[in-house]
């Protein structure tokens, strides 16, 4: 019996190579680096399923290419890069990876929320520098993040995890989503909900958990960071557009905000110069679930997906359930 035919965009991990190959008729991309469009284009035509990362679109021009394919995965929680809605209608399903990178996304913008309050890129930087001359009283003085006013824009799972954290810290959490959360849910982690005016009048540290969509796309531009606090800081480890980058560097450079620690830019992997040349900023490349367990389970989760696809069950992180009904898949 013919297996089918998987893509697969990277050479992922061993584990979820195995019950890949077990399975599937598999290709993956194997050379570094991504994917050039054309070649995706060019090996997806006569696929049956895809796995794919967060860089690579499955828009109308793909889908049209691919008259066989029945599922599109995507390793990542984010799904700007699917459109999701074009895949309803060519009857694919569209798979992402929630709740399995949670805590490490979370860790990674705790990380990066302490190290620009607390300037640890410039105490490292000088010290390696052979410069330091010895401790002094006024040397290096950041910001606590202890007792502070935590602000979380988008209250789902990873937005939870930040409150969590935050409880540790003896912080104050507010946090502002489309809906509000339960109150057994808010007063486990003892956060408050407010409007969005209030997150940006009222918190020390604003934290990003939202999806990139027309609605949150620059969500923080020159007039939302003009109403925060001058001594408060943004993080943002969900979708670099979710920032006007520009309105950010002005923000930054003339002091209405104190500091930003970004993971994830507007215009990746291009990252705006006047950003690199800024101190109060710190700067990491998209790493907010790359840890090896939270990478292989991510793709241990595509793989969950397509196996159920081709098995005839409901793909655990469907996010169009509409395409079940009254489609057949190939079974395996
Ligand atoms: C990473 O950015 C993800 O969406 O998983």
């Amino acid at each position: 019996m013919t297996r089918p035919k998987v893509l697969i965009t990277h050479a992922l991990f061993e584990p979820a190579r195995k019950v890949l190959d077990e399975k599937f008729d598999t290709e993956y991309w194997n050379a570094a680096g991504q994917i050039p469009r054309e070649e995706l284009l060019k090996r997806v035509a006569d696929k049956e399923a895809l796995i794919c990362l967060l860089t690579e679109k499955v828009d109308e021009a793909l889908l049209s290419r691919a008259p066989k394919l029945r599922i599109a995965a995507t390793i990542s929680v984010g799904y700007d890069n699917l459109d999701v809605s074009a895949c309803t209608h060519h009857k694919v399903a569209a798979t992402n990876t929630p709740g399995v990178l949670d805590d490490t996304t979370a860790d990674t913008a705790w990380m990066i929320m302490m190290a620009v309050a607390r300037r640890l890129l410039e105490a490292d930087a000088w010290l390696r520098s052979g410069t330091w001359p010895g401790w002094d009283l006024d040397q290096l003085c950041g910001a606590d993040i202890w007792g502070k006013t935590l602000g979380i824009v988008g209250f789902g799972r990873i937005g939870r995890e930040m409150a969590r954290r935050a409880k540790g810290f003896r912080m104050r959490t507010l946090y502002h989503d489309a809906a509000r959360v339960g109150s057994e849910i808010e007063s486990k982690l003892a956060a408050e909900f407010v409007s969005f005016d209030r997150i940006l009048i009222e918190s020390d540290f604003i934290t990003l958990h939202v999806p990139l969509n027309p609605g949150t796309r620059h969500l923080f531009d020159a007039k939302t960071l003009a109403q925060m606090k001058p001594t408060a800081y943004l993080v943002n480890t969900s979708r670099g557009p979710v920032v006007d980058e520009a309105a950010l560097v002005e923000a930054l450079k003339s002091g209405k905000i104190a500091g930003a620690a970004l993971d994830v830019f507007e215009f990746e992997p291009k990252i705006s110069p006047e950003l690199i040349a800024l101190k109060n900023v710190v700067l990491t490349p998209h790493i907010g679930s790359a840890s090896v367990e939270t990478r292989t389970k991510m793709a241990l989760t595509a793989a969950d997906n397509v196996i159920a696809q081709f098995e005839g069950r409901r793909p655990p992180t469907l996010l169009n359930p509409e395409v079940l009904a009254g489609h057949t898949a190939t079974q395996l």
